[in-house]
C-alpha cells in the first residue's frame, strides 16, 4: 500500500461562531468537531495525521493526547490556508507518498469519500486532486474554474471572483490529495497578492497547471459531506445530519427508535438488538446498552453500562452507573455516579442514588436517597428512606445485609450497619448497628388523648 499522510487545518479561531471556544472544539454529536475529520483521515489509512494548530493549541492537542499517529504543527499567525500547510512541512519531514489536506471544520466528511478520491488521484497519477461539489448557492466558497475543454485550471475565491466566475456552481471543498514531492517543492512558492492578502492554498492548483502537471477535480455525490461549519446555524445543521446517520446505524443494527429526529445519541454508543428508544432521549458517548431494553421518553444517560432487558422509565437521569439484567428504573429517578445495581433491581420514582452497590432483587420503589451504601440481595427499602451519609465534614457508609426489610420513613445515620434478615420498623432512626435476624424500632410511644378535640371546642 502506498503511504498516506494527512494535514488537518485547525489553527483558525472561527470568529463567526462568536464563542470563547475555538470552532473546531465545539462538540458535534458528543465529540469535538475536529475529531470527525481526523477519524475520517485515519479510516482512509492515514498515518501520520498532522494538525495545524494556533488558537487554543493546548486544548486541541489535549483531544488527541497520547495518540501515536497525531503530530502537531504550530501556526503562530493565521496568514492563510497555504501558509498553514507550509507550517506542517517540518512535521512531514521524510515522508513520501500522498498527502491528504482537510479542514478541521468539516465533520460530515466520510472516509469512503476520501478513499474514492485517493484511488482516483493515484490511478491518474495527479499532482493535485481537489474534491468539489455542485451547490445551488455557492456563495462564500472558492469556485472551480475550468477551460473550454473542461480541464480544471484554477480556483478563485469568492472575494476575488468576477461576476462571471461568481456564476460558477462547482465549488472547492477545501479537501485535496497532493503528491508529496509536488507539495514540498511548491508550497512556499505561492504569493499573497489577492483580496484578503492571504497565502491561498488554492493557488497551488494554478501553479501545477502552469507547470503542465496533471490536476483533477472530483465531484462528490453528496454536497452535505463537505459542508464547512462557520457559524452555529451550520453547527446545528451538521449535528442533525450526524445524528441521523448515527440513528440509522443503530436502526439497521436492530434498535427501534420511535422518532429518530427527536433522539439524541452521541457518537460511540453501543445498543443491543430489540431495544426500543422513545423520543427525547439523550445518550452520551461511551454508553453501552444491552438488548431488549426499553428506554422511555426524556431519559438522559451518560457513561453507563446497562445490561439486557432493562426498563428505564420516563425522565430518569443515569450517570456513570452500571446496571445488570432486568433492572427497572424510574420514572423520574436519578442514578448518580458509582451506582452499581444487580439483576432484577428496582429503583422507583423520585429515588436518588450515589456510590452504592445493590444486590440482586433488591428494591427501593419510592422517594428515597441512598448514598455511600452497600446493600445486599432481596432487600426492601421502604418509601422515604434516607441514608444520612454526611455529617457536615465527612461522608460515611451504610451497610445493609441480605433479606433486610427497611420500613417506610427510616433514617440510617451512617456509619451504621443492619445485619442480614433484620427488620427496621417504619419511622425508625437507626443510629447504632442492628444485629442479624433482629427487629430495630425507635419511636416515641404513642399517646391517644380521647375526647381532646371536643374539649378544645
Ligand atoms: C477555504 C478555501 C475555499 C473553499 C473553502 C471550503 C482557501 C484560500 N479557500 O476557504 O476555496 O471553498 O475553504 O470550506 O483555501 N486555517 C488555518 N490557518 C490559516 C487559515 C485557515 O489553519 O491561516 C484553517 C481554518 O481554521 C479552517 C480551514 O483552515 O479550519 C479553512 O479556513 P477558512 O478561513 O474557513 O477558509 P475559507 O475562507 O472557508
Ligand atoms: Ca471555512
Amino acid at each position: 500500500m502506498e503511504s498516506l499522510a494527512s494535514v488537518v487545518l485547525a489553527a483558525g479561531k472561527g470568529t463567526r461562531m462568536k464563542s470563547g471556544l475555538i470552532k473546531v472544539l465545539h462538540p458535534v454529536a458528543g465529540v469535538p468537531m475536529i475529531a470527525w475529520p481526523v477519524a475520517a483521515a485515519r479510516d482512509a489509512g492515514s498515518d501520520p495525521v498532522v494538525l495545524v494548530i494556533g488558537h487554543q493549541a493546548n486544548a486541541v492537542q489535549a483531544v488527541f493526547r497520547g495518540a501515536p499517529d497525531i503530530r502537531c504543527a504550530m501556526q503562530e499567525e493565521q496568514l492563510g490556508t497555504g501558509h498553514a500547510v507550509a507550517c506542517a512541512l517540518e512535521a512531514l519531514n521524510g515522508f513520501r507518498g500522498t498527502v491528504l489536506i482537510l479542514c478541521g471544520d468539516t465533520p460530515l466528511l466520510r472516509s469512503e469519500t476520501l478513499k474514492t478520491m485517493l484511488s482516483f488521484h493515484r490511478d491518474n497519477k495527479a499532482a493535485i486532486t481537489v474534491l468539489t461539489a455542485l451547490m445551488d448557492d455557492p456563495y462564500g466558497y472558492g469556485r472551480i474554474v475550468r477551460d473550454p475543454s473542461g480541464r480544471v485550471i484554477r480556483i478563485v475565491e469568492q472575494k476575488d471572483a468576477d461576476p462571471e466566475e461568481q456564476e460558477i456552481r462547482e465549488i472547492n471543498s477545501g479537501i485535496y490529495c497532493m503528491d508529496s514531492d509536488f507539495l514540498f517543492a511548491n508550497i512556499r512558492g505561492i504569493g499573497n497578492d489577492n483580496a484578503q492578502g492571504e497565502y491561498y492554498l488554492t493557488d497551488l492548483l494554478a501553479l501545477a497547471v502552469r507547470k503542465g502537471l496533471p490536476c483533477l477535480a472530483l465531484a462528490t455525490a453528496d454536497a452535505d459531506e463537505i459542508m464547512g461549519i462557520n457559524d452555529r446555524v451550520q453547527l446545528a445543521e451538521a449535528a442533525r445530519i450526524l445524528r441521523r446517520r448515527i440513528n440509522q446505524g443503530h436502526m439497521l443494527n436492530g434498535v427501534t427508535i420511535i422518532d429518530p429526529d427527536a433522539t439524541y445519541i452521541d457518537h460511540g454508543v453501543t445498543i443491543g438488538t430489540d431495544t426500543v428508544i422513545h423520543p427525547g432521549c439523550q445518550i452520551g458517548t461511551g454508553t453501552v446498552i444491552g438488548s431488549g431494553c426499553e428506554i422511555e421518553q426524556g431519559v438522559s444517560i451518560s457513561g453507563c453500562r446497562i445490561g439486557d432487558d432493562c426498563h428505564i422509565k420516563a425522565a430518569s437521569v443515569l450517570e456513570d452507573s452500571e446496571l445488570s439484567e432486568d433492572v427497572a428504573i424510574g420514572p423520574m429517578a436519578h442514578l448518580r455516579p458509582g451506582t452499581l445495581l444487580g439483576s432484577h433491581v428496582k429503583i422507583g420514582n423520585f429515588v436518588e442514588t450515589k456510590k452504592i452497590v445493590m444486590g440482586e432483587g433488591s428494591k427501593a420503589s419510592h422517594l428515597t436517597y441512598l448514598g455511600d451504601a452497600e446493600i445486599g440481595r432481596n432487600v426492601n427499602i421502604g418509601c422515604g428512606t434516607i441514608t444520612c451519609n454526611y455529617d457536615g465534614v465527612k461522608k460515611h457508609r451504610t451497610v445493609i445485609g441480605d433479606d433486610v426489610f427497611i420500613g417506610s420513613d427510616v433514617q440510617l445515620v451512617a456509619p451504621v450497619s443492619v445485619g442480614r434478615n433484620s427488620l427496621v420498623a417504619a419511622g425508625t432512626t437507626v443510629t447504632t448497628d442492628v444485629p442479624p435476624d433482629s427487629l430495630a424500632i425507635s419511636r416515641v410511644p404513642q399517646i391517644n388523648k380521647e375526647g381532646w378535640r371536643l374539649k378544645k371546642k
